[in-house]
């Protein structure tokens, strides 16, 4: 939520802070703003909409001259996103400029104080208290300035800041949000995340809560909260700036949905060796195992989504009760943890703040935490014991794809090496479900090329203003993550609910404007379905049906039919997840939708 990028280095900083700006736009687009250092002063530009408008008013950066600067791309918390509310914010005397992520829970009362002594407000955010804290604290010292106005923070706070009696002088502080700095040859970088640097450098250095960093052109020093300096390990990335574009596709979201086979077969592939699953990073022994009598599976989202059809695939396979929680509940209500509890923590970004404070709480319980994580390097992924990737490469849509499809993978390895480690399948089952997760990115090809297709039933339903999807067991959690990908891509009104459910209320909704879409995957329920679908008809309804491939019977049932390929049901949801994605897309795009930054989104959401 908000990307925060600084520059210091020999050369014009504004065209490379709004390239690092373009590539965090994901994480908020309703305004954007660049400050740097230029003759003894600081020169800034701000603009509510995209970075592009602000592109636009400084010529790609080419009419803001000076070597070193910071910048941001907001998603608004305090105040409406224009012009002045946008960030960077000034001191009174002009001298500081500063850029922020997060929410500084006690600016009331710091505003407040600033007033009576004087200082006076230009904007309606918490942040602008900081600017004006700098300016009271500075005494020719900024390390000393920047430290105390930290002290006096609550709450969430990534800061970058610049004084204009500095010159190539950079702070920023962490605390409760991402940030990364960035080594160059004569220059250095901090950001939100990795995205904004690829293309410039490749090393870099994870800063940890409280830790503050000062940059030069030539050097970079890492501080604790009382000021000591810390060595810091540089670590190596190896997404390259391919990974971070969109490859000759209109969209990020259709590269990546298009890029799931290989970033599936990441997931997976690394960790099947020999015909076994091996999972690095999480060596529990059986009999370390066995200590868990609960799992508790926790994540915001999507993830969480992928979450619930973990529940089904790991109680199926395990037969230990899996508890599936939201993070943003589960953190307030006295959770029944402890060191009995593996808690499995998915999240594509690794910095989602619910789930970072779920997973604490838990883990002050004595729960053991297991990450399901994409971002290396980021929070989730430092907090938790263990730690499994899912190698997905960077996600730019705001709606994930393949980051939940490799969320999945990444729960069917566990799954499946789980239930093996328990003793609760035997020799030939194991390796029949080795066999379908080898299978697995092979079977989101074919998911893709089954359904081209889906670009004309789009066109056909995309003036529906309301949409239910409808699935059962593992195609009811799928059911979810389809009708949110149609809902926040295309801003269509959409409900997911377990078919049987329907009757009990919902299905006062149905007449015969409205489309359903039935998951019917689950083979062993297709009958089930097919009763839920002749009730949603006899009320004059329209059905789309996703069958498995092959599967003649929805032809007599659904008006049109998207269909996934065969395979084991348990592992159902990413194939089947791949005509649901493509249906929203193509709606959202023939309704003129902004698909890769929907209104009000952010992919990142790092505060509460
Ligand atoms: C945001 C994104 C979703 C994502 C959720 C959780 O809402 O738009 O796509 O599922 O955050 O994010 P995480 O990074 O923790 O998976």
């Amino acid at each position: 939520m908000c990307g925060i990028v600084g520059f210091t280095g020999q050369v014009q900083a504004a065209p490379i802070l709004l390239e690092g700006l373009r590539r965090l736009e994901y994480r908020g687009y309703d305004s954007a703003g660049v400050a740097v250092q230029h003759g003894g002063a600081i020169e800034m530009v701000k603009a509510s909409g995209t970075v592009e408008r602000l592109a636009e008013k400084t010529a790609g950066g080419a009419s803001l001259p000076g070597e070193c600067g910071i910048a941001h791309t907001r998603w608004a918390t305090h105040g409406a996103p224009t012009d002045t509310n946008a960030h960077p914010h000034l001191s009174g005397d002009g001298r500081f400029a500063v850029v922020h992520n997060g929410i500084i829970e006690n600016y009331a009362a710091l505003r407040a104080e600033l007033l009576s002594e004087g200082y006076a407000f230009a904007s309606e955010t918490d942040t602008e208290v900081v600017a004006h804290l700098l300016e009271h604290y500075y005494d020719g010292n900024l390390k000393r300035a920047v430290m105390r106005t930290a002290a006096r923070l609550e709450g969430s706070y990534v800061l970058g800041v610049l004084c204009a009696d500095e010159p190539g002088r950079l702070f920023c502080v962490k605390e409760a949000g991402p940030l990364i700095l960035g080594l160059g040859v004569g220059e250095n970088y901090f950001a939100s995340d990795v995205t904004a640097l690829v293309g410039r450098t490749k090393n870099v250095i994870y800063l940890e809560d409280g830790e503050m960093a000062e940059l030069t052109p030539e050097n970079i020093s890492v501080y604790d909260r009382t000021g000591r300096e810390i060595s810091k390990s540089v670590s190596h990335v190896v997404w390259d700036i391919e990974a971070a574009e969109k490859g000759g596709y209109e969209h990020f979201m259709m590269k990546e949905i298009m890029e799931q086979p290989r970033a599936v077969k990441s997931t997976i592939e690394p960790r099947l060796r020999n015909g076994r699953i091996e999972l690095e990073g999480f060596e529990l022994t059986a009999e370390e195992f066995s200590r868990f009598s609960r799992i508790v599976i926790t994540a915001c989202g999507s993830a969480y989504h992928a979450g619930m059809v973990g529940k089904y695939v790991i109680e199926s396979l395990c037969r230990v009760p899996v508890e599936t929680d939201l993070a943003s509940e589960l953190r307030y209500r006295d959770p029944i943890v402890g060191p009995d509890t593996l808690l499995i923590v998915v999240s594509q970004s690794g910095e989602t703040a619910d789930t970072i404070a779920a997973l604490r709480e838990c883990k002050a319980r004595g729960a053991y935490v297991l990450a399901i994580v994409n971002v290396v390097g980021s929070t989730i992924a430092r907090l938790a014991d263990s730690v499994l990737y899912t190698h997905a490469g960077p996600e730019i849509a705001v709606a994930t794809t393949k980051g939940y499809t490799t969320q999945l993978a990444a729960l069917y390895l566990f799954a499946v090496w789980a239930a093996e480690k328990l003793g609760r399948i035997d020799d030939a089952r194991y390796n029949e479900l080795i066999a379908e997760l080898d299978a697995l990115p092979a079977r989101v090809q074919r998911a893709i090329d089954l359904n081209l297709h889906v670009q004309y039933l789009a066109e056909r339903w995309h003036e529906q203003r309301a949409m239910f999807f409808i699935g059962r067991n593992i195609d009811y959690a799928a059911a979810l993550e389809g009708s949110l990908k149609l809902k926040e891509i295309s801003y269509i009104h959409s409900e997911a609910y377990a078919a049987g459910e329907l009757k009990h209320g919902t299905i006062a909704l149905i007449d015969e404007k409205r489309l359903v879409v039935a998951l019917c995957c689950q083979t062993a329920l297709f009958d089930k379905m097919v009763s839920n679908i002749q009730e949603v008809k006899a009320r004059g309804a329209k059905v789309l049906g996703l069958a498995p491939e092959g599967d003649r019977r929805i032809f007599a049932e659904a008006d049109d039919v998207l269909f996934a390929p065969r395979g084991e049901p348990l592992f159902a949801a990413v194939s089947e997840m791949v005509p649901l994605q493509l249906f929203a897309y193509y709606v959202a795009r023939e309704n003129g939708c902004d698909i890769d930054k929907p209104r009000n989104l952010a992919k990142s959401v790092t505060v509460e």
